[in-house]
């Protein structure tokens, strides 16, 4: 059984600069929760109620987010706010929350190790605080079978443009023993477009053997001059083959500006609260401007 993860929220999340000068990127709200909520949700749906988060300096407010906020519960218990109240108190009863701290950034690959002591001699997932999973794709769960089916290491993959490769760590693979999963021969971090073995692109979670440390402990500097878990997961098929499942739902890179708007506009159109509102509001607002743009204008807002 998998009880654990690990989710590597150390980066600095430049590429969202300047919200993330003193924000960090994983607070960046998604509709109306930041988005290491959803991780954290995905991993408690998927059983795992134990989170270690590997943080660095300026992450506090994370680990505030999940624990009991006493000050304000006594404000809205005041108030008789009773359903706010709700809310709150149950982002700290979610999951039980641990955290490391990674002190120097020196990869990802560095940043799983963090999590040796912690994790013990099991099975753990580990999920990127960048990449969200639509909460309607039970994609964690389809990996979690097939680690318990194979005990081997799962690695999560998708389709990615050619142009795209050289942004994931990129798998060689064989045909699967199922439909959806294949055999991971070989893994490729950020390779040039060329030497990419296949356009089946790493998307930020793992299910890892926990033989995965010794590992890391000895792989050298690669891509970047980071310590890669990509390089790690490369040494350990070369043993034998991992397994790779392949994401057929929607993943969003919330680390990205354009990833973050995609996810914020479709994850609050699937809101039964907020959507249909919103895609009506969304329509109007399209059409205008298809409206303007046939006039040669620029458009308007509602
Ligand atoms: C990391 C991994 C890469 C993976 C990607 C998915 O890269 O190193 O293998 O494809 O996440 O988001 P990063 O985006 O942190 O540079």
């Amino acid at each position: 059984m998998v009880r654990k993860a690990v989710l590597p929220v150390a980066g600095l999340g430049t590429r969202f600069l300047p919200a993330t000068k003193a924000v960090a990127k994983e607070m960046l709200p998604v509709v109306d929760r930041p988005a290491i909520q959803y991780i954290v949700e995905e991993c408690v749906r998927a059983g795992l109620e134990d989170v270690l988060f590997v943080t660095g300096a300026g992450k506090s407010a994370m680990e505030d987010h999940f624990d009991r906020a006493l000050d304000l519960e006594a404000a809205l218990a005041a108030k008789g706010k009773d359903a706010d109240l709700e809310v709150v108190r149950d982002l700290a009863d979610l999951a039980t929350i641990h955290s490391v701290r990674q002190q120097e950034p020196l990869g990802l690959g560095h940043a799983v190790l963090m999590g040796a002591d912690h994790v013990g001699d099991e099975p753990f997932v580990v999920i990127l605080g960048d990449d969200i999973v639509d909460p309607a794709t039970p994609y964690l769960e389809r990996m979690l079978e097939a680690y318990e089916r194979t005990g081997r290491g799962v690695v999560g993959l998708m389709e990615v443009p050619e142009d795209q490769v050289h942004l994931y760590g990129v798998a060689a693979t064989e045909p699967g023993d199922r439909d959806g999963e294949v055999r991971i021969t070989g893994l490729v971090e950020k390779p040039d477009p060329d030497e990419a073995p296949s356009n089946l692109a790493i998307i930020g979670r793992y299910v890892l053997t926990p033989d995965i440390f010794g590992v890391l402990e000895r792989t050298p500097p690669g891509r970047g001059g980071e310590i890669q878990l990509t390089d790690a997961l490369q040494t350990q098929a070369e043993e034998e083959p991992l397994v790779g499942v392949r994401l057929d739902g929607r993943r969003f890179d919330t680390g990205d500006k354009l990833g973050f708007l995609k996810a914020t506009v479709q994850l609050a159109a699937d809101r039964e609260d907020l959507g249909p509102e919103f895609v009506a509001w969304l329509r109007g607002w399209l059409d205008d401007e298809g409206d303007a743009a046939a006039d040669g204008g620029t458009g308007g807002s509602r």
